[in-house]
């Protein structure tokens, strides 16, 4: 579908990020027309070029912190949107136990805000940025929607779990908004075009990043965390969701909103691939896929890493109709791609 003067307005909150960016073209290809509220806090306003260079055309960016009230009523006014996607947060674990309280009240505020706007501007549709960090170490591989939440490891962690019960106690309540929360797993890649992509400050937390800056020479070596662990090559296990299958999982949770009947609802969904992969797998793809040697050490387990984690994407299937389709590879093509561009 294109981009007509009467798509239905889709605030994004953290548009110019990683996952929000990729989410901004899903919901364009899909007829949506996406408004960006984004701070620029952990991203860069090239991110806007980028956008255009693939949509041919400009979006429309709010580059305030969406936890101002006036600001973001002025913006439910003006925009009329016909849901919300909240993706703004900071998201750095290591962070958020040097500084809590930031994580607390960037995390949670602007939650509590729109949870309050959407209802006097009667917006219903709300989509959440959960994690399945709320899972921490499951007793149960795959993992499902009903395994129980661990308490969190990180103050980072902790904002996931209460945010959805803040949304879940607010929609108990009745407010008039359907809302659901999607526990991504591990997002990784780039869009294919390397226009947009991952943008991590200072050293990456995550392996995929670290993977490609290595790669490209800006790190000397990459550190697995512990070859010691109960899993085939005694590597950790993540479920690798590529950022596009991501954001179109977004779109598809909006339509599913949209589509439901008026009221107050909520529920959580995992997004991830259903495969766990090990370290040492992840950089054996990455070599066939790009034909580039990274070079690695094995170290010492990292603190609060998990041994191993995947999802069960059942009901992803079946609520939402949506299903990863790139395979690892693919992923780890395109975040090469992009980071060579950002060389
Ligand atoms: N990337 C991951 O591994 C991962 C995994 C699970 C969940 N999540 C969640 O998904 C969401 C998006 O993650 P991402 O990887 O795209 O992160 P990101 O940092 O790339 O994007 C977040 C965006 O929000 C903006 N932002 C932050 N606070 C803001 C505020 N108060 N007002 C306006 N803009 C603000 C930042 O500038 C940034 O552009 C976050 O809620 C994150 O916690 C991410």
């Amino acid at each position: 579908m294109t981009l007509s003067g009467n798509s239905p307005k889709i605030l994004v909150t953290g548009g110019a990020g990683f996952i929000g960016s990729h989410t901004v073209v899903s919901l364009v290809n899909a007829g949506f027309e996406p408004v960006i509220i984004d701070d620029f806090s952990n991203s860069e306003r090239s991110a806007l070029d980028g956008l255009r260079a693939i949509l041919g055309h400009d979006v429309t960016c709010y580059p305030v912190n969406c936890n101002d009230a006036e600001i973001m009523a002025d913006i439910f006014r003006k925009e009329a949107p016909i849901g919300v996607i909240h993706f703004a947060a900071n998201k750095a674990v290591g962070e958020s136990v040097a500084k809590p309280l930031k994580y607390y009240r960037n995390n949670l505020d602007p939650l509590m805000l729109l949870l309050e706007l959407m209802p006097q501007f009667s917006v219903q549709n709300f989509v959440f940025s959960s994690s399945c960090t709320v899972y921490g170490q499951p007793a149960q591989l795959p993992v499902t929607e009903e395994t129980p939440r661990l308490p969190a490891q990180s103050p980072y962690g902790n904002t996931k779990a209460i945010g959805e019960d803040i949304i879940r106690d607010a929609i108990a309540a009745q407010i008039p908004v359907k809302a659901l929360a999607l526990r991504y797993f591990n997002p990784i890649g780039a869009h294919p075009s390397a226009e947009i992509g991952e943008l991590p400050l200072g050293v990456p937390a995550n392996l995929v990043p670290f993977i490609t800056q290595t790669a490209a020479g800006i790190r000397s070596s990459l550190t697995v965390y512990g070859d010691d662990y109960n899993t085939p090559d005694g590597t950790c296990i993540r479920d690798y969701i590529d950022v596009v299958d991501l954001a179109d999982a977004h779109v598809q949770a909006l339509k599913k909103l949209i589509e439901a009947p008026a009221g107050a609802s909520y529920d959580v969904i995992n997004i991830g691939t259903g495969r766990g992969e090990t370290v040492l797998n992840v950089i054996r793809t990455f070599e066939a896929a790009t034909g580039v040697k990274v070079n690695y050490v094995i170290g010492p387990r990292r603190a609060g890493d998990v041994e191993q984690v995947y999802a069960d994407v059942t009901k992803a299937n079946r609520v939402l109709e949506w299903s990863a389709r790139r395979s690892l590879a693919e992923s780890l093509r395109d975040a090469w791609n992009w980071q060579k561009k950002l060389i």
